[in-house]
């Protein structure tokens, strides 16, 4: 089942064309998730599927709706965290979840999900005192609650360590487990190579390439790369042929040969023409 279908969506700000042309399906139960420089248009595109942005030119539908008109069914069956979503400070992690509970009517049991977050120590804090890492579990917290079906996480993992970040990593795949769609944008190469079905790249506007990692991997026709010393030399080869070239410089003698296969950040870097940061 489509739980997003987007066909050539246009955003146009004054002079800005943010969005040119965007075509893309996500399956139900599966991690999308949209990647690009800054400034690619992934928030507009975000914000358009969400409701909160009118389109210029397209089709989009989630969860059968127009985003535009969305019912108040639908709203309660999508959920959004943005990275800079504030949560009340004063207020203990056991309250804030009470509190989405009872806005959005949800039937998630607030003690059971503390624990699966591993906020059940910190319940009784309040929210000013929590670190960044256990903020943004809160955080997810607040749509578990209410038990969404789609779930836009815009940069979850940012700033956060490599511990914490696992421990969003394993939520999300938990969430996927469960039959959830998640709408992820990231600019960690690392986390969506990790955690994605579909990976969509985008630059200025428009989509570059997409698919499994796999897939934009082989489309990319990147080659897989070699170093080794040869003679007290480094040597780099690019290649796509790593048995044979490997077989050779063994047979001259080459030391701490190292393969390494193209991964995202090689894709990502070969189509935006940028490093990131
Ligand atoms: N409200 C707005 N009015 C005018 N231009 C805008 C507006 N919002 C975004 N833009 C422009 O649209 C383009 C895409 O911006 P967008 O925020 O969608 O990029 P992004 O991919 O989310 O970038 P980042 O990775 O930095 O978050 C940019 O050139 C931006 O300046
Ligand atoms: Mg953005």
């Amino acid at each position: 089942m489509k739980v997003i279908q987007v066909s050539n969506l246009w955003k146009k700000y004054r002079e800005v064309e943010a969005v040119k042309g965007l075509s893309f399906e996500v399956e139900k139960g599966t991690v999308f998730s949209l990647l690009g420089p800054n400034g690619a248009g992934k928030t507009t595109a975000v914000e358009i599927l969400i409701g909160v942005r009118k389109r210029t030119l397209g089709e989009v539908k989630v969860l059968e709706e127009d985003p535009e008109k969305f019912s108040k069914e639908t709203k309660k069956k999508l959920a959004v965290v943005f990275q800079e979503t504030a949560i009340f400070e004063n207020l203990t992690p056991y309250e804030i979840l009470k509190f989405f509970k009872k806005t959005y009517e949800g039937d998630g049991n607030i003690e059971e999900i503390l624990k699966y977050l591993d906020l059940w120590d910190q319940r009784k804090s309040l929210a000013k005192h929590l670190s960044g890492g256990q903020r943004r579990k809160l955080l997810i917290g607040t749509i578990l609650v209410h038990d969404p079906e789609l779930i836009f996480l815009d940069e979850p993992t940012t700033s956060l360590d490599p511990a914490s970040r696992r421990n969003i990593w394993k939520i999300i795949q938990d969430l996927r487990g469960r039959g959830k769609t998640i709408f992820l944008t990231t600019h960690y190469m690392e986390e969506a190579q990790e955690l994605s079905d579909v990976v969509c790249i985008m630059n200025e506007g428009e989509i570059v390439t997409m698919g499994s990692v796999k897939e934009v991997i082989e489309k990319s026709g990147l080659k897989t790369i070699i170093t080794a010393k040869l003679n007290g030399e480094e040597i780099r080869i690019e290649t796509t042929r790593p048995d044979e070239v490997t077989a050779e410089l063994l047979k001259k003698g080459a030391e701490e040969i190292d393969i390494r296969k193209p991964n995202l950040e090689d894709v990502f870097l070969h189509f935006t023409g940028r490093k990131l940061k």
